[in-house]
């Protein structure tokens, strides 16, 4: 809980009770060189990738073995909780520190990666989808709302920003925070993740008019902002009709925004999530003609770029399985929950890494990505228990 406080200190803005850590930023920086100096306490060895994903290694003794890795990540939404990410850092921390004086053929990595969130370059895992599969040249040239590019930032930060591809584990465990009412709703410690539900991302950008906010008559307007409302209200509608799905627009920008100008062009971002393929596909393929509709009636034009897409995505049985053996062992029920949530674990099982989950109960109703999100230390206490367990048997 310590670790959590100290990590959670970085990034805090004044007048906020959360931190705010974007990705590839220096506060996610300093967060990571933080846990650097506790890996190498730990005794592991510490090292770095192209993007600055970072890896406290425990060596097998067979170097041939597939490597097992556990960890999640440092960066925040803005404003964000103490728990989303870093707890898996943690956690993993603790449960390789238990293991480090048996030396088993596998090595066990505690694996950082960089810019989950995404909200900052504008699409997510950046550090697990860079060592699956590369970061392409359009991925560096992203840039953030100051202009300041995926590689820039790299740059900034001193890590060479090409593609990072390592060998991948044969194994990965991430814990994280449910972010969700289920167990505290079932008052329940942990639970084994099954699946990761599909999501989309979309840049949105609705073209009006700007005009005199006294002088252009209501019925003469080409208001961008009252089409992109529109839109938000058709959106929600959408997803209210498609069971299990959800859609949210989280960040909307006014071009030259003031309060007596009638907005001549609005950019949103929209992010839709679904449990199953066709679900996404419905959801996806709905939000560019809504997004038309709700510009036409209001003489507005509308722009629509998908941005990032992954499907549902099932997690390994066999890691699952092993959890609940570490969990039955440490008398600590399993049940098996559906994530709403993204997470690294999703992008290693998306390239074929045997990936799984321990959830660990949200309290508060389950808030997350707010100040005021919250576990208990003897659910955070279990997870350790249970994470070294399996860890210990994939030796
Ligand atoms: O958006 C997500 O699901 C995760 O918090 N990145
Ligand atoms: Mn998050
Ligand atoms: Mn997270």
């Amino acid at each position: 809980m310590e670790r959590l406080d100290e990590l959670a200190r970085i990034g805090r803005l004044d007048g906020q009770d959360g931190s705010t850590r974007p990705g590839l930023g220096p506060a996610e920086q300093e967060a990571c060189e933080l846990v650097e100096g506790w890996l190498a306490d730990e005794g592991l060895v510490v090292s770095w990738d192209a993007v600055g994903n970072l890896f406290g290694r425990l060596p097998g003794s067979d170097p041939a073995c597939p490597e097992t890795w556990t960890g999640s990540h440092l960066d925040t939404v803005p404003n964000g909780g103490r728990f989303d990410g870093a707890l898996g850092v943690v956690c993993a921390i603790e449960a390789v520190g238990t293991l480090a004086g048996e030396r088993g053929p596998s090595t066990v990595a505690v694996v950082v990666f960089r810019d989950e969130e995404g909200w900052r370059f504008g699409r997510g895992f950046l550090g697990s989808r860079a060592v699956c599969d590369g970061l392409a040249t359009a991925e560096l040239e992203r840039s953030d709302a100051d202009g300041i590019s995926v590689a820039g930032a790299l740059a900034a930060l001193g890590h060479a920003g090409h593609a990072a591809r390592v060998s991948l584990p044969g194994t990965f465990i991430e814990v994280h925070v449910e972010q969700g009412p289920v167990l505290e709703g079932e008052d329940l410690p942990l639970a084994a993740v099954s699946s990761i539900v599909g999501m989309a991302g979309f840049s949105c950008t609705f073209h009006g008019s700007a005009g005199h906010a006294g002088t252009v008559p209501m019925d003469a307007r080409r208001d961008a902002f009252a089409a992109c409302a529109e839109f938000a209200g058709l959106l929600r509608e959408r997803s209210i009709a498609i069971a299990g799905s959800v859609a949210t627009i989280g960040d909307v920008r006014i071009a030259e925004p003031a309060a007596n100008v009638v907005p001549g062009r609005v950019q949103a971002t929209v992010d839709v999530r679904a449990p199953t393929a066709e679900a996404l596909a419905a959801l996806v393929e709905a939000t560019p003609a809504l997004a038309r509709e709700a510009a036409a009636r209001h003489g507005c034009s509308s722009e629509v770029e998908p941005t990032w897409r992954s499907e549902p995505v099932t997690l390994s049985a066999a890691v699952a399985g092993a959890l609940r053996h570490a969990a039955d062992e440490l008398g600590v029920p399993l049940p098996g929950l559906v994530s709403g949530a993204g997470h690294d674990a999703g992008i290693l099982a998306a390239a074929g890494v045997d990936s799984g989950m321990l959830f660990v109960r949200s309290l508060n109703g389950g808030a997350s990505h707010r100040p005021d999100e919250l576990s208990g230390e003897a659910d955070l206490a279990a997870a350790i228990d249970v994470l070294a367990a399996a860890l210990r048997g994939a030796r």
